[in-house]
């Protein structure tokens, strides 16, 4: 494992235009690392810029949304100035997603076997027998029994049919897989299993993955390191342990006061006081500064950036201690 990034997202920003013309900033200045072969969290609130994460690195944003400012290298080449042919070639084969929601974007009528092999198909520069051979040897993967190969989504359960979609986005063999809230609509039980057969590929295939989750409990099982997402921004980033253990972002300790038993997958984030900022309309501070219990007078003016708080520990708020260096 080398010690330079796989994925090094730099400032990333990306802004939408609502339909009433209003522009909302939903992600302003991300930044993180996704090194090889590691699982990084991004957990935070309904809205506060998972899935516009993803959809920005993947560089497929909804019409009306475009990145403003940043820098989203893989390996050497930054996929922000990439003509979109080019970057048609790191989709799929590079970086792959599982949507949120996708185990219910199967196609009813279709076999589920087919579908993994036309996702094959279409991507890969393969004959009809090596795509065969690799929608078996997916399916196996995932734990799919090859009896089922012929049936239809709806003799699938729900977990099956998440772990196909873990399938399909892997036909490409990517570097990277980023999976977006994989486990939410999933029963406790299951949840857990899908997370141990992502945490199997990992290890089987040395991929990186880029899990979304409003689950800290999600997270504290699987993540070696986690990116706390509020209002578009983040709010902190550090290892596993720096957010379990020595969390400084006022948000980041009150997720964790709220779930003290992080270990407990299936808990949500939605019982801290208050409601995030309308990201059409943001203050000119700290975006928590509303519901923060420990704001002082200047939190309201002035917009906190990401500051090294320690090695690899990095934080937006500034009331943090240490803070050094920028993470640019
Ligand atoms: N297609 C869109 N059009 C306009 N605004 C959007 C769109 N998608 C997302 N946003 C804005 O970005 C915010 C963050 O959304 P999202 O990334 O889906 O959050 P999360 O995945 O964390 O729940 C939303 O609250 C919304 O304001
Ligand atoms: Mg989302």
């Amino acid at each position: 494992m080398s010690e330079k990034p796989l994925l090094s997202v730099r400032g990333l920003t990306t802004e939408f235009t609502t339909p009433e013309g209003k522009i909302a900033r939903a992600l302003e200045d991300v930044s993180f690392d996704v090194m090889h072969g590691q699982t990084i969290g991004l957990v935070g609130e309904s809205g506060s810029g998972k899935t516009t994460t993803l959809m920005s690195l993947m560089r497929l944003l909804p019409a009306g949304g475009r990145i403003t400012a940043g820098r989203v290298m893989f390996n050497d080449t930054n996929l922000l100035s990439l003509t979109e042919r080019e970057m048609r070639d790191y989709r799929w084969k590079s970086m792959a997603i599982v949507f949120q929601g996708a185990m219910n974007a199967l196609n009813p009528v279709m076999k589920v076997g087919d579908q993994i092999h036309e996702a094959i198909m279409l991507h890969n520069l393969m004959d009809e027998d090596a795509a065969e051979k690799r929608v078996r040897d997916l399916l196996e993967m995932v734990g799919i029994a090859r009896t089922r190969r012929d049936q239809y989504p709806h003799q699938y359960s729900g977990g099956m049919r998440q772990r196909a979609m873990i399938a399909m986005a892997l036909a490409c063999a990517p570097d990277l897989l980023f999976a977006d809230e994989p486990t939410t609509a999933l029963d406790v039980m299951i949840q857990a299993q899908v997370l141990q057969l992502l945490k199997e590929i990992q290890k089987a295939l040395g991929l990186a993955i880029v899990l979304v989750t409003h689950d800290l409990g999600v997270v504290a099982e699987v993540c070696d390191s986690v990116v706390v997402m509020y209002g578009g921004k983040v709010a902190e980033y550090g290892t596993a342990d720096h957010i379990y253990n020595e969390a400084q972002h006022p948000y980041t300790q009150k997720l964790l006061e709220a779930f003290p038993d992080v270990t407990k997958p299936g808990d949500t984030l939605a019982s801290i006081p208050g409601t995030p900022p309308r990201l059409t309309n943001l203050p000119p501070g700290c975006r928590f500064e509303p519901r923060c219990h420990v704001k002082v007078a200047k939190c309201s003016q002035v917009n906190p950036p990401l500051l090294e708080v320690s090695p690899k520990h990095y934080v937006s708020c500034i009331l943090r201690e240490g803070a050094e260096a920028d993470l640019r």
